[in-house]
């Protein structure tokens, strides 16, 4: 368990930066991030890529699935101008990457898989490699909503932390994760904002780290009850919060 909350940068510092680029990552460790959250997928020529959704048409000057591009094609797309004139030309991050700046700041990462609408085949033997590659294991927790693939990830190695996605109001979630073999539940934070249902989680030493809290009074309320990752939209706003 951790002594305070950690502040987990959802997509970066994506409320003021286009998600998932270089760009709001660097601005989240600015604004006195621990952590940062971010999706991972897989191309047409299995480069591992950051990036939520499958698709490219909400974020991007173009169109369809990711995995029908290589990366080649993909790093000539503009991955900011959605969120902005002022943010043309940003280009797509790959896994390695991020690997690499948050090795070299000591940031925590939190990598999501996205496997639940396209099973992107060794996706987590992929993801798992690299960790291995950056000697990162120690500073990683993977998530995912599909949680045979968590299961997957702690057969191929133990020793990585994995966090199981969830938004429905779980009924005694510890349970759940034990028997998954999980270290960490990873809820929608209005289904855990209760003492009794936190107190039950970390009794059983299953961590906790919540998503998407972009509100002070909720986030308010969290750290009080001693939630352990606190993944936010504003990590400038849950960083003063957490000092004061
Ligand atoms: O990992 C927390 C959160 O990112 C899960 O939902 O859809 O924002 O990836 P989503
Ligand atoms: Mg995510």
């Amino acid at each position: 368990m951790h002594d305070k909350s950690l502040n987990i940068a959802h997509r970066g510092f994506s409320g003021k930066y286009p998600e998932n680029t270089m760009l709001s990552f660097e601005k989240a460790v600015e604004a006195g991030c621990d952590g940062i959250e971010t999706d991972v997928q897989l191309t047409k020529d299995n480069v591992l890529v950051l990036c939520h959704d499958e698709t490219l048409d909400r974020t991007t000057n173009n169109k369809g699935f990711i995995s029908q591009y290589t990366y080649k094609e993909l790093k000539a797309l503009d991955f900011g101008v959605k969120f902005g004139d002022k943010f043309k030309d940003i280009k797509i991050p790959t896994l390695e990457d991020l690997l690499g700046y948050c090795k070299e700041k000591d940031i925590y990462l939190n990598l999501e898989l996205k496997n639940s609408i396209i099973l992107y085949e060794g996706l987590e033997e992929m993801v798992i490699k690299k960790i291995h590659e950056y000697n990162l294991s120690k500073s990683v927790i993977l998530s995912s909503f599909n949680h045979y693939s968590m299961v997957k990830c702690k057969a191929i190695d133990n020793n990585i932390k994995t966090g199981l996605l969830y938004e429905a109001g779980l009924y005694k979630p510890e349970l759940y994760a034990k028997y998954v073999g999980a270290n960490a539940v990873h809820p929608h934070f209005l289904s855990v904002i209760h003492k009794s249902i936190v107190d039950d989680i970390k009794a059983k030493n299953i961590l906790i780290n919540t998503y998407t809290v972009n509100d002070e009074k909720h986030m308010k309320t969290l750290i009080n009850l001693g939630i352990d990752g606190i993944i936010t939209n504003y990590p400038d706003k849950l960083s003063t919060l957490l000092k004061s």
